[in-house]
């Protein structure tokens, strides 16, 4: 056992580190002053660099040998601890240090880049920084492949969604092609007739916070352990003793904010709910992005922006923003269900949300599978956005290809995760709301306990023991489907049971 308890603590070390890197770049993105930005940059890079040496030395992989032969007499957990244990000693060691360091450094500047020059919409001016950090990312990828014995993209994919492939999101997302777009014409036909009133502002940006604060709190989010603030594009980070969300803010609406600490509320519970005995370890952290979306989509889509949720807010906003028409339950909901093809990939409805995620995740494929060149990405994007949503983005490529922060900042691969999480928060949500029928009663009165104890005891508590496909069959009875989510539209938006 003593090679399993030295690794134990080779990781308890490492996610002390880790820690460390995640409050600076919080702060990077939060209250750094831009000058900053390069010194940061490196710093953070070298500390990544230490972080992988440690993890890669040689007598890491002598303990995970000899922890591997005596492992029969491991409990179920450690033995899933040291699997995870030998996978990131197998994704590190392949790759040199001073690769993570010049791709942690080139995507750092690259996203500091990309801040400056997306409302500038100098795509030229930004390319080069996007391709330094695309080769470092196709680099790793390539190199984890290998070990993996998996193309360089699906490499990618198991870092965000483990056990998820090409093969099995082309799958999914074509069933997904398939029924969306006659979704959306019918929808669409559908709230021709219904009216709408934009609520008209200003809205003070300390009045979004107060009312974004009884939100979280009404979600059970522990202030002990964790903050709100804003930044240029919202997120969630740290670790459960600390764990940070930041929305961001307009004073011409309040909806964004919102909803963004809808969804960042979300993300923190799944990080508040970790196993405690288990913190610090591989086994106890988060699943993944996938299964972290989804359950920062369970609370934004299948709650937040649900009827009930709206009737209980309505107090809420009236309060701060007074009593006008436009701000009634029944206004509100129909505006944020109101589905229109847009540009913008974050202020998507929940409709034609995916089909934004398809084709970037198509654009991904042919990156990485050698069919694309960055070069031809404001071309591409504006023929795709053509074919999913019927409208163009030339000429406009900060609301085209320079519009997310996911590929400046090295995070290929990612977007499936928002759609196969979307998809696991429907087929959770589904068989949570089965077992409680009335829970849109407690919703209404903003009661949250029932749900967040079952997300608890179901989901977040079994951190990355099992999974995905594991977890979804324990709890749902079956491994991932479309359906669930599809019949959830058919039934918010068509009325259909
Ligand atoms: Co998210």
């Amino acid at each position: 056992m003593k090679a399993y308890k030295n690794l134990k603590l080779l990781f308890k070390k490492l996610a002390h580190l880790q820690y460390t890197q995640k409050v600076m770049m919080w702060d990077e993105a939060v209250v750094m002053p831009e000058g900053a930005g390069a010194y940061r940059a490196s710093t953070v890079a070298t500390l990544d660099g230490f972080i992988q040496k440690t993890l890669i030395k040689k007598r890491t992989q002598a303990w995970l040998k000899d922890a591997k032969a005596e492992s029969s007499a491991l409990h179920p957990w450690d033995l899933a601890n040291l699997k995870w244990m030998e996978k990131k000693y197998q994704n590190a060691v392949c790759i040199p240090p001073s690769l993570t360091e010049k791709f942690t450094k080139t995507k750092i500047i690259c996203e500091q880049a990309w801040r400056k020059l997306r409302p500038q919409n100098k795509w030229s001016d930004f390319l080069p920084y996007l391709e330094a950090t695309f080769h470092c990312a196709r680099e790793v990828a390539e190199r984890q492949a290998q070990v993996l014995n998996l193309k360089p993209y699906d490499a990618l994919l198991d870092e965000y969604a483990p056990g998820f492939t090409q093969a099995s999101i082309d799958q999914i997302f074509s069933e997904l092609k398939v029924a969306l777009p006659p979704l959306i014409t019918a929808i669409r036909e559908k709230q021709k007739t219904e009216s709408l009133l934009p609520p008209q502002g200003p809205f003070s940006v300390a009045k979004q916070k107060a009312i974004g604060l009884q939100v979280m709190k009404s979600l059970a989010f522990d202030f002990n352990c964790g903050r709100l603030d804003s930044s240029h594009h919202p997120f969630c980070n740290g670790i459960p003793k600390d764990i940070r969300i930041t929305t961001r803010y307009s004073e011409n609406e309040f909806i964004t904010s919102l909803l963004g600490i809808c969804h960042e509320t979300g993300h923190a519970l799944y990080e508040q709910g970790l196993p405690a005995k288990w913190l610090s370890q591989p086994v106890g952290a988060i699943h993944s992005m996938a299964m972290h979306e989804s359950q920062s989509l369970l609370i934004e889509m299948q709650v937040c922006r649900s009827p009930a949720y709206f009737e209980f807010l309505q107090p809420l906003i009236q309060q701060e923003f007074g009593q006008g028409e436009a701000l009634t339950a029944d206004n509100l909901f129909r505006l944020i269900t109101r589905v229109t093809p847009s540009l913008i990939r974050v202020d998507a409805d929940e409709v034609t949300y995916p089909l934004h995620v398809i084709m970037r995740y198509e654009i991904e494929k042919g990156l990485f599978n050698g069919e694309l060149k960055l070069a031809e990405l404001p071309q591409v994007w504006d023929e795709l956005m053509r074919q999913y949503l019927g409208i163009s983005t030339q000429g406009n490529d900060k609301d085209g290809v320079m519009q997310d922060v996911h590929w400046p900042s090295g995070a290929f691969g990612y977007f499936p995760a928002y759609t196969l999480g979307r998809l696991i928060a429907a087929q959770f949500f589904e068989t949570f709301t089965k077992m409680e029928p009335h829970f849109s009663r407690e919703v209404q009165k903003g009661e949250f306990q029932t749900l967040v104890a079952w997300l608890r005891k179901h989901i977040h508590s079994s951190a990355s023991f099992l999974s995905t496909a594991e977890l979804l069959t324990l709890v749902t009875g079956r491994n991932l489907e479309t359906q669930p989510f599809i019949q959830h539209i058919q039934k918010r938006y068509l009325d259909k049971n």
